[in-house]
């Protein structure tokens, strides 16, 4: 079903209403989300504003300061209609045409305010376009395209603005365990599958045990993951390359860590870069390699095309360019974090993390693919082998804080995650608000994830409802939309008592479709009409009643 998206609700983007209100984006040129101490944001803002002769900006007038259009900040979330992750690039940079470039800059990013990146879209956005960050690989929802968009949106910064505006660099201070750049080491305890043997999907429960990290997290929150490749591919681009991987390689930061470890923990084996392409085509020595290396530096839009999906495929492909070792390395891009939504209650599980993990796997060009994060967790990583991890804290995905609220819950595939957490918490602290759950998947049989778990509590009504949907056990699709339609005058009864909707899983087509859902509900059973339907949802949104987790 294709329907026509409209202005994003609470993404994990509105902050806790205990939170400061902004600074007026007028004086400001670092927001106050952006992941800088005061100390940092007050040294930026007055480097940027000396910079562009903003003096009065420090001069405590308090009077506006006018920004050259090129790095004015990015705008207040209500004026910015490209932040939501239903909507496809090339749809939302276009919604932020003519605007000033931290806006486009911010449209180019995957709109989860996941915090994978160590930033909020529109400060990452804002980091970037000051030249603060400089690293524009960070956005993992986003992936290559958003890194393809940045990189050109950049290049027009460098183009219109003096090189002197880039501001240096600026450490970072995170508290340990609560940010990609401060993880604490854990250990998995296990990874078993959740489908029955013949289904297509391989979904994981995994359990790690963060005994002795002092970590604390809330149902709502997610743990950040710094991943390890796959040993058998890393051994394999040692073997191609006739390294023994204990070669020293430097690293951007300059530490110097062996080719192995590198290759492992620190560098990303998926799509190459272009300075990878660069370093290919000075080595190859066959003249056809090198043309075709050339072209690839330069825009790499035809690497599918040729074949090259991953970094093993750009070895195997110019088979004549073998770099040194050390080379290779720092051509390659950056490991990045990756995101899981928390399946457990620490009430429950003290010293423990829960996670869902659909472990990826596709075959591409008859080469059989898997994804580096759900597969270390799911496949490679071994019981009581070490793994870097963080928690992210959610901005707007929480239970309410009074037991006796209800709770909508609609969460097909891996989106079931939180609300595991969710009701394990409810569970333990014997909240008496009702839990509806809506949970769909591919078959009854393969899929129903949790299945014993989920039936134990609606026995014991701490599941109050339950509607499933198993989209291929029979001819026509069943979605977890089409139960929410079927029981749309209950659902309308619970909304109209107050009750809160959750939605968690896949951005792209199902937070979209369940929306327009929910507004078919407000329409059928609230006598709306199609516009007083999308403001009474903006409404349920902003009294923090309906909130996504979406990726
Ligand atoms: C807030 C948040 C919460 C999340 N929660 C969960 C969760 O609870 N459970 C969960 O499983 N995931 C969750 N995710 C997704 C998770 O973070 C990872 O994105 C996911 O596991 C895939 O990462 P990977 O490292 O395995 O794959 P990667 O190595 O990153 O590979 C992914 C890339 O592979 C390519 N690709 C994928 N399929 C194909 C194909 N068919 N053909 C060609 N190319 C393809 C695409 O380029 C894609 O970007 C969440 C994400 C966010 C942001
Ligand atoms: N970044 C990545 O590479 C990556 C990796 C893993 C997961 N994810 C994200 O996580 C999401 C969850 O993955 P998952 O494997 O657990 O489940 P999923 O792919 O979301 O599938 C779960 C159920 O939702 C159904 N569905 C498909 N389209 C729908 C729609 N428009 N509305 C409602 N339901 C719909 C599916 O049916 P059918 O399949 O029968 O149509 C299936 O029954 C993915 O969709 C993806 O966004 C991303």
């Amino acid at each position: 079903m294709q329907i026509r998206r409209q202005a994003p609700v609470s993404l994990r983007t509105r902050k806790r209403p205990d939170m400061p209100a902004p600074i007026p984006s007028t004086q400001v040129f670092i927001p106050d989300s952006a992941p800088f101490t005061e100390l940092q944001r007050a040294w930026l803002n007055g480097f940027i504003a000396g910079i562009l002769g903003a003096e009065r900006a420090q001069a405590g007038s308090g009077a506006a300061v006018t920004l050259p259009a090129t790095l004015a900040p990015a705008a207040g979330e209500g004026d910015v209609p490209w932040h939501d992750p239903t909507l496809p690039l090339t749809e939302r940079m276009a919604m932020a045409a003519g605007r000033p470039l931290p806006q486009r800059l911010m449209a180019a990013m995957g709109q989860l305010d996941c915090g994978q990146c160590g930033y909020q879209c529109d400060s990452y956005a804002t980091a970037i376009a000051t030249g603060a960050e400089t690293d524009l690989g960070k956005c993992v929802p986003g992936g290559r395209t958003t890194a393809k968009a940045l990189k050109l949106l950049v290049v027009e910064r460098a183009a219109g603005v003096p090189a002197e505006v880039h501001a240096p660099a600026v450490a970072r201070t995170v508290e340990r365990g609560y940010g990609r750049e401060a993880p604490v080491q854990a250990r998995l305890v296990s990874a078993t599958p959740l489908c029955a043997g013949d289904a297509e999907k391989d979904a994981r429960h995994v359990v790690l045990d963060i005994a002795g990290t002092d970590l604390r997290y809330a149902p709502g929150d997610s743990l950040g993951i710094w991943p390890q490749n796959n040993p058998d591919e890393v051994e394999l681009l040692l073997a191609i390359l006739k390294a023994k991987g204990s070669e020293a390689v430097t690293l951007a930061d300059g530490g110097v860590i062996s080719a192995r470890d590198a290759l492992t923990r620190e560098c990303s084996l998926r799509e190459p870069s272009q300075a990878l392409y660069a370093l290919l085509e000075a080595e190859a020595t066959d003249a056809v390699d090198r043309a075709r290396l050339a072209k690839l530096a330069a825009d790499d839009a035809q690497a599918e095309a040729l074949g090259v999906h991953d970094v093993l495929d750009a070895l195997i492909e110019f088979s004549s360019a073998r770099p040194r070792i050390g080379d290779f390395v720092a051509a390659l891009g950056r490991m990045q974090p990756r995101l899981y939504s928390i399946a457990s209650s620490q009430r429950k599980h003290p010293s423990e993390v829960h996670l869902t993990v659909s472990v990826l796997r596709y075959e591409h060009n008859e080469r059989a693919y898997q994804g580096a994060g759900s597969s270390f967790l799911g496949l490679h990583l071994a019981p009581r082998r070490p793994v870097s991890l963080f928690v992210q804290r959610a901005h707007a995905f929480a239970l309410p804080a009074d037991p006796s609220a209800a709770v909508i819950m609609i969460g097909p595939g891996t989106g079931i995650a939180p609300f595991r957490a969710f009701l394990q918490e409810r569970d333990v602290a014997g909240a008496s608000g009702r839990n509806w759950l809506f949970f769909g998947n591919q078959r009854r049989a393969h899929d129903f994830l949790y299945r014993e778990e989920l039936e134990e509590l609606a026995s014991r009504r701490v599941l109050t409802r339950m509607d499933l949907a198993f989209s291929r056990d029979q001819t026509s699709k069943v979605y977890v939309q089409h139960r929410m339609l079927e029981a749309a005058p209950e659902l309308w009864r619970w909304l109209a008592n107050g009750a809160l909707v959750y939605v968690c899983g896949d951005a792209k087509r199902m937070a979209g479709d369940v929306d327009l859902a929910l507004r078919q509900v407000a329409i059928a059973e609230g006598g709306m009409d199609t516009a007083a339907a999308r403001r009474y949802l903006a409404e349920l949104a902003k009294a923090g009643r309906y909130q996504r987790d979406v990726y």
